[in-house]
């Protein structure tokens, strides 16, 4: 008893919200403003009353040129055009309108003799014709369907012109819940180890810096910033007895830690659909000399974004605390930059660098290094 009662409410709110939704769509296409055009006034007049009656806005023009005139001052949805006018006829109005208001629909209007005539002004653009003497209950309809098709058609092309606005949106949503993602697989890893906290984070910042200093696109840049995040998420799978292990590692061990650079592209490739990023995360330990690993490039062979992250890495974890050894001083770490140059590191990411470490000498990196040293001595 008490389902039926909900049911029927159901149909009756439903029913009302479908009322409402046509109304408003009526009203929508009734607000429109038609033009009515003939030369012979009782027409006109005829016209207008039926269309105003049926809550259009309409207005009135004898001729072609007063036609232009009030389409050149007012925004107008349809015509409704008379072919057999004195002066410019109708196929020749209709012909403008096409031209100059695309977006105002034409229905032509003549007699029976004429019907091929109108016949011929469709296939120029008139969405309909209308024989006199009018039905006005036909012109009604008429005028409805016109509109009705104007509006899907307007609509349709304001689909497809923000179609590629929508794409590229949709893909600037993606792409953040991308970077949101692989922050929080950055932070995942880092948040276990005391002594690497923010070194993900600090090598893309400055990273993204050493690729500005370079010149290169926003595009790449922000790749380097996504790599930098991720690029030692391959010790998650690396064992911690030996990511912790102070001294002696054994051969195996030291494969095994040099593996997180493969593992790290294995775990990413799933959710990074981007080549250059997975290269940049297996190819960050790469030497320009072409000794390091895991695949032993060299030079230009090593993508450029891996011999940017190379850099910071390396300073980074030469000014970090370990529970093995202290810091290394910054000014230290600068010299053992330049000695790498050409061996280690490629020279032009090197100087890059080294120019941006010249400009500002309290970075905010080298004071949370030292921070971050003061801290762990205190604790
Ligand atoms: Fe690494």
């Amino acid at each position: 008893m008490t389902i039926g009662r909900g049911e029927e409410l159901h149909e009756k709110l439903s029913a009302g919200v479908k009322r409402i939704l046509v109304a408003d769509r009526k009203m929508t296409i009734k607000k429109a403003t038609i033009l009515i055009v003939d030369d012979r006034e009782a027409i006109r007049r005829v016209l207008y009353r039926k269309l105003s009656g049926e809550g259009y806005q309409c207005q009135e023009a004898s001729s072609a040129d007063q036609a232009l005139d009030k389409l050149r001052s007012n925004l107008t949805e349809l015509v409704l055009l008379d072919i057999k006018m004195p002066g410019k006829s109708g196929v020749e109005l209709l012909l403008e309108i096409r031209a100059s208001y695309p977006d105002t629909a034409v229905i032509m209007a003549t007699a029976l003799t004429d019907t091929s005539i109108a016949i011929q002004c469709m296939k120029h653009g008139a969405y309909d014709y209308l024989i006199k003497p009018f039905n006005l209950d036909e012109v009604i309809l008429s005028v409805g369907r016109a509109l009705e098709k104007r509006r899907l058609e307007l609509e349709n092309r304001d689909y497809q012109q923000h179609l590629e606005q929508r794409v590229e949106t949709q893909a600037r949503k993606i792409r953040a819940s991308l970077i949101s993602a692989i922050t929080a697989l950055a932070y995942a890893l880092e948040a276990k180890d005391d002594y690497t906290s923010g070194h993900s984070q600090r090598v893309a910042e400055t990273s993204v810096t050493i690729a500005k200093e370079l010149g290169m696109p926003l595009s790449s840049i922000e790749k380097i910033r996504l790599a930098g995040l991720v690029h030692d998420i391959g010790k998650i799978g690396v064992r911690e007895c030996v990511l912790n292990k102070l001294v002696g590692l054994t051969d195996e061990e030291f494969y095994h830690i040099q593996r997180h650079c493969e593992v790290g592209e294995h775990i990413l490739n799933p959710i990074v659909d981007d080549e250059e990023i997975l290269n940049m995360v297996r190819h960050h330990h790469e030497r320009y000399d072409g000794t390091g690993y895991p695949d032993g490039l060299s030079g230009e062979q090593i993508p450029l974004g891996a011999r940017i992250l190379a850099v910071p890495d390396a300073y980074d974890a030469m000014t970090s605390e370990r529970p093995y050894r202290g810091a290394m001083s910054v000014e230290t770490a600068y010299a053992e930059i330049e000695r790498g140059k050409g061996t280690q590191f490629d020279p032009e990411v090197a100087d890059a660098f080294l120019r941006i470490e010249n400009r500002q000498p309290q970075s905010p990196r080298v004071i949370a290094s030292r921070t971050r040293a003061v801290r762990l001595a205190g604790s």
